[in-house]
């Protein structure tokens, strides 16, 4: 029969068949296997075959078609392997690293310690604390009343099942942290990440990062924090750098201040940044409100001090001239690249 001597010939090929490369082992899934393979048309024979031989035709024909499906994996075991092992043994591990994949240091990142270096040259130890607080050491230390609006939950991520765990708003829990287990003199920075629930927009994020910085003696007097101020400044924006002082008011300083450095408004981002008025504003600060320091357990009658807070991100916006706030939390690649020569 001639249908079976077709079954039988392309058996011995395929049993014969060999096959050492990737490009050979397709050719024989189109041979064997494809939508146009050749086993297919003899499927069409079985009508020439006589009756009683049609189920030992049938049988044949499947086990034909199973022995081309059972060598084709056999045989594409044997070629990834055969890549994989060429594959090590090409790669010389005595090169020098590709220079293209030089890491970078976040703009954040390179602001924050720009600043730190700035606060350590003068005394300032750094202090780094946790980011899940409780409301007694973010807000009740910090004399925020409990019906004030900064504790509203539209401002303040509470943990999930918790009233009195939260994300920090402020680094300003790490003063009543530091002046819980610390006697005075005191002189720390707490560089760190901070949450508030709020939009996020181009200008604002609910994540950003602050410095704090905290100085607890005695006779520690409003002209000290001032020139302590101007110095940070100046080293931070340059030697000619003007600031100026603006009263204001946070709950845990008395008499409380808003510090602006002048930008002018040349560019677009320093106009944007600056609202167009030319001033930045960079930190709060303020003289340490008596009752801050009863709660923590530090006599006012005997320590003065002051504090301060500084927003990094819309320094580094400054800096590196990014006029959204979005990009530096997205960790583009291509964005973060561009930083490496920053260093
Ligand atoms: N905690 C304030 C804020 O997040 C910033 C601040 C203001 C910190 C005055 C201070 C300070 O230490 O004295 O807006």
């Amino acid at each position: 029969m001639e249908a079976f001597n077709k079954i039988e010939t392309i058996l011995s090929e395929i049993e014969a068949s060999e096959v050492n490369s990737a490009e050979m082992l397709e050719a024989f899934r189109i041979k064997y296997l494809g939508t146009k393979n050749m086993i297919k048309p003899i499927f069409a024979e079985m009508k020439n075959v006589p009756n009683d031989r049609k189920k030992e035709f049938g049988l044949a024909l499947n086990n034909l078609k199973k022995v081309a499906e059972d060598k084709y994996s056999a045989l594409k075991e044997i070629i990834s392997q055969q890549e994989s092992d060429r594959e090590k043994e090409s790669i010389d591990l005595t090169l020098p690293p590709d220079s293209d994949f030089t890491g970078s240091r976040h703009p954040v990142s390179l602001v924050m310690n720009h600043m730190i270096n700035i606060f350590e040259k003068i005394g300032f130890v750094v202090e780094e604390e946790r980011e899940i607080e409780d409301d007694w050491h973010n807000f009740t230390a910090m004399n925020t009343p409990d019906d004030h609006p900064a504790r509203d939950m539209q401002d303040t991520f509470y943990l999930k099942n918790s009233v009195t765990n939260l994300l920090r708003t402020h680094t300003s829990s790490v003063q009543a942290r530091v002046m819980t287990r610390q006697e005075p003199p005191i002189r720390i920075i707490a560089p760190g990440r901070v949450y508030r629930n709020e939009t996020i927009s181009a200008r604002s994020h609910c994540q950003f990062h602050q410095i704090e910085g905290l100085y607890i003696d005695k006779d520690v007097s409003f002209a000290d924090m001032k020139q302590t101020l101007l110095y940070f400044a100046k080293e931070m924006y340059g030697p000619k750098t003007e600031i100026r002082l603006r009263p204001s008011y946070f709950p845990f300083t008395e008499p409380s201040a808003e510090v602006d450095v002048w930008m002018g408004t040349d560019t677009d981002i320093t106009y944007k940044l600056t609202k167009g008025t030319g001033w930045l504003e960079v930190l709060g600060c303020g003289m340490v409100d008596p009752k801050v320091l009863e709660n923590c357990n530090i006599d006012p009658e005997v320590y003065s001090g002051y504090a301060f807070g500084i927003g990094i991100e819309r320094s580094a916006m400054q800096k590196y001239d990014i006029s959204d706030i979005r990009l530096l939390f997205e960790n583009d690649v291509r964005f973060l690249k561009q930083f490496s020569s920053a260093l």
